[in-house]
This record gives C-alpha cells, sequence and structure tokens, in this order.
C-alpha cells in the first residue's frame, strides 16, 4: 500500500510528529530530511528503490490496524501514524539481520548493523550457494545502477530462492559491460570488483573483461573503450580530450584552447 502520488504534499505523523512530505516523497526521504535513522542496505539516492533487504521497515497505523511497510518504497497517506522504531521493528530487523549475518559473515556493513541490533551468533545456517560466505547479499544495486545510470542492463540474476545469485547472461563474458565500475562502487558489500591487468579490466566475479584505453598524454590506462565510447554518446567533448585521462585533462585543455587562440585568433 502506498499514498498518494497526484502532486499533494502529504501531512503525517513521524514518531509522534507531524511532519509532511512531498508529492511522491517516501518515508525514507522525510526521515532522512529530518534526520531520523532509519537502516538501509539496498537504498540508494542515484537509482530507484527496490525493497530487497527489508531493514528498513517502519510500522505503519491506521487506528487500531497496523502494517509493517518497507520506508523506502512506501509513500505516506495523509494521517498516517508511522513509527521508524518499535519493539516490533526492532524484532524484526533483528531476524533479517541473522539471516543476513548467516549469508555473509565477512562484510563489515552488516556486521556493523548487527552489533546495532545486538545480533551475535545467528541462529541459521547457510545454503549451499553461501556456505562459502559469499559476500552478495542480492540487493539488486549493481543491476540498477548498471540499468539506470549507466544504461547497459549487463547485469541479472540466475537460479531461484537461496540459489539465486548475480551474474551476466550465461555467466559468460558480458558483451553490454563497459567496464565502467559503477557496480564496484555501489555494493555496499564489496562483493564485486574489478583490477587493471595487461591492457584489460577484469571484472573477475562478473567473468568479464574489457580492454583499457592509455592515457594519450601520460600513458597510464585510466578508462575502457566502451566507457569513453558511451561518454561520447552522453557530452560533447572536443576529440582531443576524450583519450586523456582526468589528471592530464586540464593542462591538455589548456594546450587545446591555446592552439585555437593562435590558428584562430579573435579579431
Ligand atoms: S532499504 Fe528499503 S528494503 Fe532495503
Amino acid at each position: 500500500m502506498s499514498g498518494t502520488t497526484t502532486g499533494e504534499k502529504v501531512t503525517f505523523t513521524l514518531n509522534g510528529r507531524q511532519v509532511t512530505a512531498e508529492p511522491g516523497e517516501t518515508v525514507l526521504s522525510v526521515a532522512r530530511r529530518l534526520d531520523v535513522h532509519i537502516p538501509t542496505l539496498c537504498f540508494h539516492e542515484s537509482v530507484s528503490s527496490y525493497g530487497a533487504c527489508r531493514l528498513c521497515l517502519v510500522e505503519v497505523f491506521w487506528g487500531k490496524r497496523s502494517k509493517l511497510v518497507t520506508s523506502c518504497l512506501y509513500i505516506p497517506y495523509p494521517d498516517d501514524r508511522i513509527e521508524t522504531d518499535n519493539a516490533r521493528i526492532h524484532g524484526v530487523r533483528k531476524l533479517v539481520l541473522e539471516l543476513l549475518l548467516a549469508r555473509s559473515p565477512h562484510v563489515e556493513a552488516i556486521r556493523e548493523l548487527a552489533r546495532e541490533y545486538c545480533v551475535e551468533v545467528p541462529r541459521f545456517r547457510p545454503s549451499a550457494v553461501t556456505a562459502d560466505a559469499t559476500r552478495c547479499v542480492l540487493c539488486d544495486l549493481c543491476v540498477r545502477v548498471c540499468a539506470e545510470v549507466v544504461g547497459q542492463s549487463a547485469i541479472g540474476y540466475a537460479g531461484r530462492g537461496s540459489e539465486r545469485v548475480i551474474t551476466v547472461p550465461f555467466g559468460e563474458q558480458a558483451e553490454e559491460c563497459i567496464g565502467c565500475g559503477a557496480c564496484v562502487f555501489i555494493c555496499p558489500t564489496q562483493a564485486l570488483s574489478y583490477e587493471d591487468i595487461a591492457g584489460q579490466r577484469l571484472m573477475k566475479e562478473l567473468n568479464t573483461s574489457v580492454p583499457l584505453v592509455a592515457c594519450r598524454v601520460c600513458g597510464e590506462h585510466f578508462a575502457t573503450e566502451k566507457q569513453l565510447a558511451k561518454l561520447r554518446e552522453r557530452i560533447t567533448m572536443p576529440d582531443e580530450l576524450v583519450d586523456v585521462c582526468p589528471r592530464c585533462r586540464g593542462t591538455e585543455f589548456t594546450r587545446v584552447l591555446d592552439e585555437a587562440l593562435v590558428t584562430k585568433p579573435r579579431v
């Protein structure tokens, strides 16, 4: 259930305080704006909300009835009474963290959250897939950033239930992957990584490698060929600056500008 998206502001109660949400604004967004802490793992401002981790659960009350909802997705109704922390919420978050900790006991972000909720030893055992302590918690951030921000949709899922994993199509070299590393940077559990070796960017977990480009000025590898091609599609940049690394770009820009001024002097 989700509140109005009709373009009107909504007034509701958050932890006993009357607050106002902008049209279409979620409870999580309002809470963050007001410095009310709600734990999250699968949320990031740069991509759409997905509701995978369930850590951001809050309780909505209507008279004597109440319901737990994910605050990253829930848009409040007028007169909702919402609590962001109470015994019921605490219990559910604790259970979620037990499951996450059983799956990925070495992930610092999860250990930290577990400490916050006094979870020490989870009651659950990892599945066959996660027995080797995977770092991936299927938060979907890599999938969303690749599709929504990079515009490539190179990453997806394989398997079902506890066997579900993040992967590229058929687990083979993903032609769609441009090696930009957005998935690596957004991953909250460091489940993905890349390494630049011998002129290639190797995305180990995605079984994919993408050729790198060396800076025309200093010779250092700084981006992939596909990344630069994508950049060209999106922004207008003088050709002379595309294959120059960010560090050398300033001096190169000045040189290009000087040359232009010399060859085409202002009248
Ligand atoms: S942050 Fe809302 S479900 Fe993960």
